[in-house]
């Protein structure tokens, strides 16, 4: 069941001087996300992503097109139906946007307190929540005295309150290190699979991408320019934007200086093989290059491993005779996509 759809959304911002154009936000973009599903958003900085979330939580109206939420068109709701949307719709940010001033407990309580929820009712539910995401021994201590981690957790426990079926994430561990980042991804899987929460999320980090969503949508210049499984997105990806994207996440060929360094240090020609699972494993290449007496050397490279699917890149150096060397680059990258010399340009 398809729990968000936009349809035909576009986004536009009036010019910021009587000199500048408009700026068009999202561009004629059209998406579903199914209940139960975990959705990521990649794509460059002013792609439009964070315009797209606004968008589903009725912070932003679209320009033409239409959102809907279960089936309801959202961009014609009153105020009060919009309110009970909201309580549908949780959102965590990169910043975390807590209340300073507020108690960690106070905090997780906000938005009962907005929907005058009864006081036993909002004490109780705080308390699950706390114990949910792991804090309970910290319902009276304030934000600042919380690392980065635990006051996400505070955010995730505020932003499930009124129990909603959307969670909205914008970047939610990218202030994060990759342990803290690591916590806080098992959590959001907690809340997907024991909550059944619907998760959005806006990335640029890898670990995300991989750990998190079932499936990833790719925006440049306000448009989905590629939709799919993660694993087919980031192994395959079409898009001459989205290999680039993906390449700048994973970074396991080498290019620039650090290629140069490569060649430097290492005689004989350099190349890059594709690893990917049902295409082509490590063996077979390996084996096609051993056949024809060739030496090498693993000199760069990297394994993702995507839900016990594996792909990735492998830079090796070839010694030998010239014809021979040739040969087994030929006999190799008959079924291993290659990527020679100059490989990301
Ligand atoms: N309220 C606004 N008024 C004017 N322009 C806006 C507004 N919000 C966003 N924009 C513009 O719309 C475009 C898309 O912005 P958006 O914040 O959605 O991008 P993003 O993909 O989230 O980028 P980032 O990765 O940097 O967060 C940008 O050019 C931005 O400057
Ligand atoms: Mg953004």
């Amino acid at each position: 069941m398809t729990l968000i759809r936009l349809t035909g959304v576009t986004k536009t911002f009036p010019a910021a001087s009587k000199a500048a154009a408009p700026v068009v936000a999202v561009d004629d973009v059209s998406l579903a996300v199914a209940q139960g599903e975990v959705c990521g958003i990649i794509g460059y900085s002013g792609a439009g992503k964070s315009t797209v979330l606004r968008l589903v939580n009725a912070l932003e109206s679209p320009t033409s097109g239409t959102v809907e939420i279960d089936g309801t068109d959202i961009t014609r709701l009153n105020e009060r139906a919009l309110r009970a949307l909201r309580g549908d719709i949780g959102m965590i940010f990169q910043q975390f946007n807590l209340f300073d001033s507020r108690t960690v407990a106070k905090n997780v309580a906000y938005p009962l307190e907005v929907a005058r929820r009864p006081r036993a009712e909002i004490t109780a539910r705080v308390d699950e929540l706390l114990r949910f995401v792991g804090l309970a021994d910290k319902a009276r201590s304030f934000p600042e005295q919380l690392s980065g981690g635990q006051k996400q957790r505070v955010g995730i426990a505020r932003a499930l309150a009124t129990s909603p079926r959307i969670l909205l994430a914008d970047e939610a561990t990218s202030a994060l290190d990759p342990d803290t980042t690591q916590e806080v991804l098992a959590l959001l899987r907690r809340v997907n699979a024991e909550l059944g929460v619907t998760i959005l999320v806006i990335t640029h980090e890898m670990d995300v991408i991989r750990t998190l969503a079932d499936r990833v949508i790719v925006m440049e210049h306000g448009r989905i320019i590629e939709a799919g499984e993660v694993f087919d997105v980031l192994s395959a990806p079409r898009h001459p934007a989205t290999r680039r994207f993906v390449a700048s996440i994973i970074d396991d060929v080498p290019a620039g200086e650090q290629l140069r360094v490569l060649r430097e240090r290492h005689p004989g020609r350099i190349v890059t093989f594709t690893v990917r699972d049902g295409d082509v494993t490590q063996a077979d290449i390996f084996a096609a290059l051993s056949s024809h007496g060739v030496r090498f050397e693993l000199i760069h490279g990297g394994i993702n491993d995507i839900r016990g699917r594996v792909f990735g890149h492998l830079t090796l150096a070839l010694t030998g005779e010239t014809d021979a060397v040739q040969r087994a680059i030929d006999a190799a990258s008959a079924f291993a996509p290659l990527l020679e010399e100059d490989t990301r340009g």
